[in-house]
């Protein structure tokens, strides 16, 4: 099958600089969303119209190119007359020996078991046309049946008072057999309200050379809508998650609420996962079994192991955490960090590019940057790793066993030998040696006979 993707249309409504179909909806360009679908259905070719918005939306159709297996074509509309016209740009590229299916890039929530069985009713002979029942048909083209069976599309501004009446929609999905495409495209004009190429003129051609015309529809109303607004975005953009939520659900995570959660990604859940209000997952996320993540954290292409506690407001960024891990509240985990079993980073606490194996501590307070900490590590608070000079970056080791004083500052390079404890307070220049105390500290004293200034009387 070939598909046809149309994303020529300006989005004037949109307010935004922003090409319509690059906006995200989930963390994802809209387009992606209806370029990801269709690739679900294996097409043999995939064409997308683009006109508005510059080489920005060829750029982002290259990217994705070369991250699938087929191809993605492009074809410009300029300037755009109308549906039909948009279809007409693609018609060069389109194989003639199966049928063509037509996507909107700003209906990004049609699903492919939708559209396959739109396809499967068409078969290779019929045109088959993605219909929905809506309360509300205003500014859609509405489908007029005789006796039960389409016999032609009229648009909002063409249609009759009886016409305006019926409640049943064009999608705009369609598919049809390319090689009457071809010709049926050839023959369309633009005598109407819009002074358009309506592509939807096509049927009532059918209709007259004796092709049967068929309807499928979608199992949500929302499947076939279409994002013409920031309002509409926002209102598709909840529908969807909590289609993600509900999914979730069924699965057997545990939700506080579903109507509070934001997947932007790949969010895999093992069993007896629970999840509270106001978290936001982007990229793939995976929490293991029996993950708890707390109220209002950010995660983003992270690992979470089995039993592992993410407490409230924590972020968390290309990172693992070891099984029954605790973090947080608010702690931070930027790339690059790997924590072993049972490792607990507390609040306030920052940790890049380091690995922390398993049953180390860091409660209160630190950052450890560019390190590698062994077992059963004791992070003090306040601890500093000074890993960087202003103009490079060194490593800090901290062997098993260690015991790190609070605020003590380790300027890397520089290692703290197995079981060392350095004092609180130490600015460590050079290596610690194993199993001692190492300490940089000024010298206590008390002065005797000192006595506390007083204010001068006035
Ligand atoms: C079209 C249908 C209408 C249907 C509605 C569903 C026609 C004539 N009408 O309405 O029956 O109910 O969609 O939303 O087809 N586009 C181009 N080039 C163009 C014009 C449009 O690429 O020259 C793209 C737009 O970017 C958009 C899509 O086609 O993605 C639909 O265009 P839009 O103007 O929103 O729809 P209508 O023509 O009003
Ligand atoms: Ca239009």
């Amino acid at each position: 099958m070939n598909v046809v993707i149309l994303a020529a249309g300006m989005g004037k409504r949109m307010q935004s600089a922003l090409p319509k179909v690059l906006h995200p909806l989930a963390g994802k360009p809209l387009l992606q969303h209806v370029i990801d679908t269709a690739r679900l259905l294996r097409p043999s070719k995939l064409c997308v119209i683009y006109g508005h918005g510059g080489a920005a939306v060829p750029e982002m159709v290259a990217k994705l190119a070369t991250s699938g297996e087929a191809p993605i074509d492009t074809a410009l509309q300029q300037p755009q007359l109308g549906t039909g016209h948009a279809v007409m740009q693609a018609v060069p590229q389109l194989d003639e020996t199966v049928p063509t299916l037509v996507l909107y890039g700003d209906v990004p929530l049609t699903t492919s078991d939708s559209l396959r069985r739109l396809v499967d009713a068409a078969a290779s002979d019929k045109l088959g046309i993605l219909t929905v029942e809506q309360a509300n048909p205003f500014g859609l083209g509405r489908i007029v049946r005789e006796d039960g069976r389409i016999v032609r599309i009229v648009e909002e501004k063409d249609a009759s008072e009886t016409e305006r009446a019926i409640r049943e929609i064009n999608s705009g999905i369609l598919v049809v057999p390319t090689r009457h495409l071809k010709r049926w495209l050839a023959a369309l004009s633009n005598n109407n309200a819009q002074g358009e190429y309506y592509l939807t003129d096509i049927v009532a051609q059918a209709v007259a050379d004796g092709v049967e015309v068929v309807s499928a529809s979608p199992a949500g109303e929302w499947e076939v809508a279409g994002v013409n607004s920031k309002v509409q975005l926002a209102e598709l953009e909840r529908r969807h998650q909590l289609n993600i939520a509900n999914a979730l659900l069924e699965k057997g995570v545990t939700l506080m609420d579903p109507s509070r959660i934001d997947v932007r990604g790949e969010l895999i859940c093992g069993r007896d996962v629970t999840i509270d209000v106001g978290c936001v997952f982007e990229g793939r996320v995976e929490l293991a079994d029996g993950v708890t993540v707390g109220p209002h954290c950010v995660l983003v292409n992270a690992h979470i192991g089995a039993g592992a506690q993410i407490k409230p407001f924590c972020h968390i960024e290309q990172a693992t955490v070891g099984p029954k891990s605790q973090i947080g509240p608010y702690a931070r985990l930027r790339p690059g960090t790997e924590l072993g079993e049972d490792v607990h980073i507390g609040n306030f606490v920052e940790i890049k590019n380091s690995q922390v194996a398993a049953h180390s501590k860091a409660n209160h307070l630190a950052y450890v940057g560019d390190a590698t900490i062994g077992s059963r590590v004791n992070i003090g608070a306040g601890t500093i790793t000074c890993n960087y000079d202003g103009a490079n970056k060194f490593r800090t080791v901290i062997e098993d066993d260690a015991f790190i004083g609070s605020d003590s500052q380790l300027v890397a390079p520089v290692t703290v030998g197995k079981g060392a404890t350095l004092g609180a307070g130490t600015t460590l220049t050079k290596d610690a040696p194993a199993g001692k105390l190492t300490i940089s500290r000024a010298k206590q004293m008390t002065i005797e006979g000192w006595s506390r200034p007083v204010k001068k009387p006035k």
